[in-house]
């Protein structure tokens, strides 16, 4: 039996030494060294000898399993290796500035920045210019200087974020206003935009969405000035038509208007504006003697709806490929 094993090693060292390739040195382990291969089958025969022939013999088969092993070990790294230099010996470069198989999908520019860089760029050509503001607020810029009471219902846990109080998420961008004002004497002409907060949520709502609000503030201030932007801001961006003011309420503005805009046969609702009540500019630091301003803002996704035909609110945020990719 020893003879056999000895034999058994010599050819399968001899096999090994002509092969050169892995799928030839796989089907030659499963062979030898496989679970039915010669080499095992011999391991399992041991158990029909005596002990002490098992003990001798058992020595020389497992010795013969360790070194064939080791040498198939070898003889695979050496053809992995000789596959790789001649694949890299090839006369033929590999160019690897080719264009890949599939093209990279190119981003867009959301629809509600396009509305953003849209309003800003009307506003900014007649002397607007951008003021920016953080969207974790206190009730102090979000309400308290805008003149809302504490008994305003706008304060309520229900529609307002409440970080913990007075701490808050903005739920409009009006405390730009505030900061603005606090911080540049008058005359101000300044719009804003961002994302807001309110606990709500539906077709029409969504809990973040964005508004714009524009502010101008000097000492000869009035309500024509305010009808003559909303009217330009409207026709540069939904082309000319009707537009009309609807008597409304803000705390921060008196008197208050509610933009509404001709469509389709009847009027949708665009936008709140208003006068800069005295209380706000005085809040400020400005002297409501002297100074008097106008203020308005509209909601964005508002807005991107009606000029893409979007009816859905929510479909702005759900970052839809098929959707997004219109734009
Ligand atoms: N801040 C108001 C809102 O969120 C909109 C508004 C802005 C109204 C400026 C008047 C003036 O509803």
């Amino acid at each position: 039996m020893i003879d056999d094993i000895q034999r058994i090693r010599d050819e399968a060292r001899n096999k090994l030494s002509s092969v050169d390739d892995l799928t030839e040195l796989d089907r030659l382990r499963v062979q030898y060294l496989g679970k039915k291969g010669v080499v095992t089958t011999a391991l399992k025969q041991l158990k029909d000898l005596t002990p002490e022939q098992r003990k001798e013999i058992g020595a020389v088969v497992n010795e013969a399993r360790d070194e064939l092993e080791s040498r198939f070990e070898m003889k695979r790294l050496d053809i992995k290796r000789s596959d790789l230099e001649k694949e890299l010996s090839r006369t033929e470069p590999l160019d690897v500035t080719l264009p890949g198989q599939y093209a990279v999908p190119a981003g867009s520019q959301h629809p509600v920045h396009r509305v953003i860089d849209e309003m800003v760029g009307i506003l900014r050509k007649v002397g607007f210019s951008i003021a920016t503001g953080p969207e974790i607020e206190t009730e102090y810029y979000n309400f308290e200087a805008l003149n809302t009471p504490d008994s305003h219902p706008a304060r309520d846990v229900q529609d307002t974020f409440y970080v913990q109080s007075p701490v808050l998420l903005r739920s409009h961008t009006s405390p730009v206003q505030v900061r603005t004002m606090k911080a540049i004497d008058p005359p101000v002409q300044i719009v804003s935009f961002g994302r807001v907060y309110r606990a709500d949520y539906d077709h029409t709502h969504t809990p973040m969405f964005h508004q714009m609000e524009g502010l101008l503030v000097d000492e000869d201030v009035s309500l024509a000035d305010l009808k003559g932007v909303m009217h330009y801001l409207i026709r540069e961006l939904f082309g000319k038509r009707a537009i009309r003011f609807r008597p409304s309420f803000f705390p921060f503005t008196e008197p208050s208007a509610e933009v509404d805009m001709q469509w389709n046969d009847g009027w949708l609702e665009i936008g709140g504006c208003g006068m800069v009540h005295p209380n706000v500019l005085e809040a400020a630091g400005y002297n409501p003697d002297r100074y008097m301003g106008f203020a308005f803002g509209m909601g964005i996704e508002r807005i991107a709806m009606l000029k893409y035909g979007i009816d859905d609110l929510r479909s702005l945020f759900e970052n839809d490929y098929r959707m997004l990719e219109q734009f």
